[in-house]
């Protein structure tokens, strides 16, 4: 038997469930209130699975889907099937029968579901069964993270790091954590008015004791699912590290908060390239003009080369249009670099400078405005969820696909 404390607690992730029963609901309710929970998002709506896919036909899915069955196995999995058409990478399925059924059990792990619990169950049971998706031996971290530099300083870098976050959190409604890497002038505490005492060095000096806990500690909220953690942005002291030192902060972050945006300053350093290498999704902002092409064109090239399993990083343009400017088009950029813009932003010195002396986001500001959508598209495709939606292959629509579809698609044709 395991004892209590072997539970560990949940990160902070979104969790939805889908009752049939009142004894389930009852026993969300109580999961709820334990400790262990504490820092998890978990809802319950009436209705299993046949709900769960009408919730997630247009809808973006949480972090674990946990749906209550009290129908036939063949049903179950043919629902389930279509639900993991529209499950976003990254989400887990647990599903709660009523009946110990160890082929089904079987047929469920073989799609890829997490894990089978069987009716009535225990509270500690339960939690440990949403724990161990995270924290078992074979669990992946739970964050995604998103390295956010510019082509040249000045080019907006930092405030579109600022606002991506607020979007991830805000209209995603995914826990997320800034972290202001521009060590001796970072403004991300000035733009969302907060003045943390420590923050993102406090952890980086002290890497033996970096735990959920001092994670924790270092942040300071500033939105429901918004967090900070803040540069010293002081120039007591010098920033010369080496490549790894913010490897444990980071390790610490992703299995703990599932968005991680990074606001990496224009730099070359060790450090500040190992963070843009090793990152899930990199951003690189620039502006319409010429040293701003060259530097961008070696920054996405090369960042390319060290990464060749990754995306490649993304080009946002940004304070598109200043009165008054020779620019290079949008699309003579994009043909230059070779890709198509995540975003182009364009110049807007009132709404930047408003923003900016406020501590204030766009979408708080103006949202309504281009700008906003904008942020609002690239907290999308960068969390995996639109271009993820169209060519959708989780580990469960990907092992469905092998079992269940070989049949279907030579009916077909
Ligand atoms: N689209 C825009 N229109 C108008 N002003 C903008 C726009 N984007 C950013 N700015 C303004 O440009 C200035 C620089 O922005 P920011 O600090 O985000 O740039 P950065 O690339 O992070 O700079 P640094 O190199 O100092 O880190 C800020 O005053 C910001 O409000
Ligand atoms: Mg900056």
């Amino acid at each position: 038997m395991m004892s209590e404390s072997t539970v560990a607690p949940l990160p902070h992730v979104a969790i939805q469930v889908f009752s049939e029963t009142a004894p389930v609901v009852a026993l969300v309710e109580e999961a709820t209130q334990d400790r262990r929970m504490a820092k998890a998002h978990l809802r319950i709506q009436a209705g299993g699975v046949a709900a769960a896919v009408e919730a997630y036909r247009d809808a973006p899915t949480p972090n674990v889907i946990v749906i209550e069955s009290m129908t036939d196995s063949a049903t179950l999995l043919a629902n389930l099937d279509e639900l993991a058409g529209f499950c976003d990478e990254g989400t887990r399925v647990v599903v709660i029968g009523h009946v110990n059924d160890v082929p089904l059990y079987r047929e469920l792990i073989r799609r890829g579901v997490s894990e089978y619990l069987v009716a009535p169950l225990d509270v500690l049971d339960f939690i440990r069964a949403l724990s161990e998706i995270f924290t078992g031996p074979t669990a992946k971290p739970v964050g995604r993270t998103i390295a956010v530099t510019g082509a040249k300083g000045g080019v907006g870098a930092s405030v579109i790091a600022h606002n991506l976050a607020h979007a991830i959190a805000q209209d995603l409604e995914v826990e997320t954590v800034i972290v202001d890497l521009d060590l001796p002038f970072g403004t991300a505490g000035l733009d969302f008015n907060q003045d943390p005492p420590q923050g993102i060095m406090e952890a980086a000096f002290d890497p033996a004791r970096v735990d959920a806990n001092m994670i924790e500690r270092l942040l300071s909220r500033c939105g429901e699912r918004l967090s900070l953690m803040a540069a010293p942005s002081s120039l007591d002291r010098i920033y010369d590290f080496a490549p790894e030192m913010f490897e444990p902060v980071v390790d610490a972050l992703r299995a703990t908060v599932p968005a991680i945006v990074f606001d990496v300053p224009h730099l070359w350093t060790g450090w500040a390239r190992a963070m843009l290498v090793r990152a899930d999704e990199v951003v690189v902002v620039a502006s319409p003009e010429l040293a701003n092409l060259r530097n961008a064109k070696n920054l996405i090239d090369t960042l390319a080369l060290a990464r060749p399993n990754d995306p490649r990083p993304r080009l946002v343009l940004n304070q598109v249009g200043l009165p008054k400017r020779p620019e290079i088009s949008t699309s003579e950029f994009a043909r230059a670099l070779d890709c198509t813009p995540l975003a182009s932003i364009a110049f807007d010195a009132n709404l930047f400078g408003t923003a900016n002396n406020n501590g204030q986001m766009i979408a708080e500001l103006q949202p309504k405005s281009k700008a906003r959508e904008a942020f609002l598209d690239m907290s999308k495709i960068l969390m995996g969820r639109q271009e993820a939606r169209q060519a959708k292959k989780s580990l469960f629509s990907t092992i469905r696909e092998k079992f269940t579809q070989r049949p279907g698609k030579a009916r077909a044709a």
